[in-house]
């Protein structure tokens, strides 16, 4: 079974890579690099303005209350694998919750932004809120959320993330277009009996970028280049949404390393 998953998911980078090349030509960051930033997003005021709707609904367990769904990190199983982010907690189903969320979604600037920069209809699938404590022990290394189809992620940070020390999200720039090392990961991985995504083994942090950004920055990300939390997530609790992409034909999955 392990075997079949091993040429499933190789034969899904190249998938990928047939089916998406064509949308890397744009001479966008997005499309060539993996990632792009779009500055003030929202206001200072809108990012505490969610804050504060979500902050006194933080709790030490994870809950489900009508359509919002928050998910305490500690508390998830994730079999044999290694467990990351235990210092980290999501809302899900915002959208369904605040109306700052619902104004977003309405205006449809998200996917105007990827469609101007990489020509990709997107709809939005899922709406979260993270929340991350400082972590420099668990924090999610080095991956990939999907081999095929590629997945996108809107993310906007509510509060400052301008320096290393506060946890920025990190990208291996033109990673998205990478098809021999990951195929070399994945055989890394089910050499030493790994989670496939994991990118750790062939990727070190040093080739990572650190997508730091000001309050109410959002930036756009490409899920299938290999990104994670930043692993010495020093000061500071950030609070981060994040919009979950895909195109209209591929069917939507929830992807259970959401974080980041
Ligand atoms: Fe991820």
């Amino acid at each position: 079974m392990a075997f079949v998953n091993l040429i499933k998911n190789l034969f899904c980078i190249y998938l990928n890579k047939i089916q998406f090349s064509k949308y890397f030509n744009k001479n966008t960051k997005l499309s060539q690099i993996g990632y792009q930033e779009v500055k003030n997003f929202i206001s200072e005021e809108m990012c505490d303005e969610i804050i504060n709707y979500f902050k006194p609904l933080e709790k030490e367990k994870s809950y489900k209350n009508n359509d919002l769904i928050y998910i305490k990190r500690k508390q998830l199983n994730m079999g044999k694998y290694k467990v990351y982010d235990l210092n980290t907690s999501q809302f899900f189903g915002i959208q369904r919750n605040n109306f700052l969320i619902q104004k977003l979604i309405k205006d449809k600037k998200i996917e105007k932004l990827f469609l101007e920069n990489i020509g990709i209809n997107l709809k939005i699938d899922e709406v979260s809120l993270m929340v991350n404590d400082p972590d420099n022990i668990t924090r999610q290394p080095l991956h990939v959320d999907t081999f095929y189809p590629t997945n996108f992620k809107f993310f906007v940070y509510l509060t400052d993330c301008s320096k290393k020390d506060y946890g920025p999200y990190t990208y291996v720039k033109k990673s998205h277009l990478h098809t021999i090392r990951k195929a070399k990961s994945i055989l890394k991985n089910f050499i030493n009996r790994r989670h496939l995504p994991q990118m750790e083994l062939e990727y070190s942090n040093d080739e990572a970028d650190l997508v730091v950004g000001g309050k109410g920055d959002g930036f756009m990300s490409n899920m299938s280049g290999v990104h994670g939390g930043y692993h010495d997530h020093k000061e500071k609790k950030r609070y981060m949404l994040v919009f979950q992409l895909s195109r209209e034909q591929d069917k939507y999955s929830p992807v259970s390393d959401s974080i980041n």
